[in-house]
C-alpha cells in the first residue's frame, strides 16, 4: 500500500503529527508495535504546558482535556534552608509571573483522546501490534516501511515522507547512516521509583522536594488519584520497595509543616525509570525526520518531554503540509535547526532542575558539600528573587512555539 507520510510509533508525537496531517489534508498511515489497549494505559508524564494545550485545542481534540484536566497555576519548592531546620514550602506563581500555567492530564489520557478522534470518529488507519518494522531507501525520494501485520502477513508501505516518532527505543534512529548522527548524552546515577495510588490529593498543586534523603515529586492525575516519585539509586528494583517502604520514604521526604497525604491501593506496580539527557543531531535524514523521544531524552524532572515531542510535530506537520502543498522544501530543511533550539532550552531547563533538586553525593561517603551548597544557594534565591522565579515559571509553563 502507499499514502503520503509513514508514521512510525503511536505516542503522542506520531498520533498528534497524524492528526495535524489530517487537518491540513495529508495521508497519513501510523504504525504501532504494541496494542491499543496498551498505549491507552501506559502511565507516563502528566504535565501539559499552555502551549501543548492551546495546539490540542487548536487540533480540536482539547474536548475532554478540558473538562477533566487541572489547571494549575504553580507549583510549589519544598526544602530546608538548613540542616537544622523543617522544610518549607516555596511557592513559585506562574499566574502572577507570566501570566499563564499548565494543565494536570496525562499522557495516556492525550493519547486516548488522539487515537479516539482518529479511528473511531474519522476512520483513519492506525495499525496496531505491528512487529519487524523497517525503513528503506530513505536517502531517495521513494523511501518505504517494511513490517509484519498483527494477522502475520508481510507488507510494504511505500510512501514520500517518513516519520520516525517510535521512542527512544524505536528502529528510525538507528536507520541513519554511519556517522550521520551526533549524539550528546548525560547518564545520571539515579532514577524515579513512580507510584499511582487511589488517593484523593490533599495539595492543589506539585511539589518538588530537595530533602536530604533524596528528591520526592507530589503530583496527581485527578481527584481522586494521586501520583508520586521519589528518587532511588539508578539500579533500583521496583519490587524491592514494599508499599509501606515507599509511604514512609514518602513521609520523610516531603515532611513539612501542615503536610498531610492521604495513601491507597497502587493501581499499577511501581516501576523505575532512568535519567538520562540525549539528544541526536540533525532530527532528519533525506526523507526521514525524527520526532520526540526517538531523537532526544530529558530527565523528567522539568516535565518536559512529551510537550517537547508536541512542539517538534507542529513544525514538522507545518514543514509536510508547505512540501505537499506547494512543493515547497523550506520547511524541510529548517526542520532539524527550528526544533533543535526549543529541544536544547528544554534540555537546559531539565538538567537545571534535576542538578537543583536530586541528591548527587550518594556515592560520595563524605557528601559533596560545595555541589549541596549550590543546591540550596539556587533554591533560596529562586524562591526569593522575582527575577529567578520568573526564569522558571517561564520555561516550566513552556516558551511560545516558535518564540525561540
Ligand atoms: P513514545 O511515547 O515513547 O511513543 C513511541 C511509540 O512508538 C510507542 O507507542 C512505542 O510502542 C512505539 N514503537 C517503538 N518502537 C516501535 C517500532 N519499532 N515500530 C512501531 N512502533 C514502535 N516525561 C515526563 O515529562 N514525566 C514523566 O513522568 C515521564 N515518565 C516517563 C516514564 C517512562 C517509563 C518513559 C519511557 C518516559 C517517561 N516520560 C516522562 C517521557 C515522556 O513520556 C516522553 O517524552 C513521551 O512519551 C514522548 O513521546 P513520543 O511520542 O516521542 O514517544
Ligand atoms: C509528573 C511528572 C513529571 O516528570 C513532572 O516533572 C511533574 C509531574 C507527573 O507524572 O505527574
Amino acid at each position: 500500500s502507499r499514502t503520503q507520510v509513514g508514521i512510525v510509533g503511536a505516542g503522542p508525537a506520531g498520533l498528534l503529527l497524524a492528526t495535524l496531517l489530517s487537518r491540513a489534508g495529508v495521508d497519513a498511515v501510523v504504525l504501532e508495535s504494541r496494542s491499543r489497549a496498551y498505549v491507552e494505559q501506559r502511565v507516563r508524564a502528566g504535565v501539559l504546558e499552555a502551549p501543548t494545550v492551546e495546539l490540542l485545542r487548536e487540533a480540536g481534540v482539547a474536548g475532554r482535556l478540558d473538562r477533566e484536566g487541572m489547571p494549575h497555576s504553580g507549583i510549589s519548592l519544598r526544602f530546608a534552608e538548613d540542616t537544622a531546620s523543617p522544610q518549607t514550602d516555596h511557592r513559585i506563581d506562574f499566574d502572577d509571573l507570566v501570566g499563564r500555567g499548565i494543565v494536570v492530564y496525562g499522557q495516556q489520557e492525550v493519547v486516548k483522546d488522539l487515537i479516539a478522534d482518529r479511528v473511531d470518529t474519522r476512520s483513519e488507519p492506525v495499525e496496531f501490534e505491528v512487529s519487524d518494522v523497517a525503513v528503506h531507501d530513505i536517502a531517495t525520494d521513494a523511501p518505504s516501511i517494511t513490517y509484519t501485520a498483527a494477522d502475520g502477513t508481510a507488507r510494504t508501505l511505500r510512501c514520500d515522507v517518513i516519520a520516525g516518532c517510535d521512542g527512544f527505543h524505536g528502529v528510525c534512529r538507528g536507520a541513519f547512516p554511519e556517522g550521520a548522527l551526533r549524539i550528546a548524552e548525560r547518564v545520571y546515577p539515579f532514577g524515579w521509583l513512580g507510584v499511582l495510588a487511589k488517593a484523593a490529593p490533599t495539595q492543589d498543586e506539585l511539589v518538588y522536594a530537595n530533602h536530604d534523603r533524596g528528591f520526592a515529586l507530589y503530583s496527581m492525575r485527578s481527584p481522586e488519584v494521586t501520583r508520586l516519585y521519589l528518587q532511588v539509586p539508578a539500579d533500583t528494583e521496583a519490587g524491592d520497595w514494599s508499599s509501606s517502604r515507599i509511604w514512609d520514604e514518602l513521609d520523610t521526604r516531603l515532611a513539612c509543616d501542615g503536610f498531610r497525604m492521604n495513601t491507597g491501593e497502587f493501581l499499577e506496580k511501581p516501576s523505575v525509570t532512568g535519567m538520562r539527557s540525549m539528544v541526536a543531531e540533525p532530527m532528519r535524514h533525506g526523507r526521514l525526520f525524527l520526532a520526540g523521544d526517538a531523537a532526544h531524552i530529558v530527565p523528567p524532572t522539568g516535565a518536559k518531554g512529551m510537550n517537547l515531542a508536541i512542539a517538534d510535530v507542529r513544525v514538522l506537520a507545518e514543514a509536510l503540509t508547505g512540501f505537499f502543498g506547494s512543493g515547497s522544501e523550506t520547511g524541510l530543511d529548517e526542520y532539524s535547526a527550528t526544533c533543535l533550539r526549543r529541544v536544547w532550552r528544554a534540555e537546559h531547563f531539565s538538567w537545571w532542575m534535576t542538578s537543583m533538586l536530586h541528591r548527587f553525593d550518594d556515592t560520595d561517603p563524605n557528601g559533596d558539600a560545595f555541589g549541596r551548597a549550590l543546591q540550596l544557594s539556587q533554591l533560596r534565591y529562586t524562591a526569593t528573587s522575582r527575577a529567578a522565579a520568573t526564569g522558571l515559571a517561564e520555561n516550566y509553563v513552556g516558551l511560545p512555539h516558535g518564540s525561540i
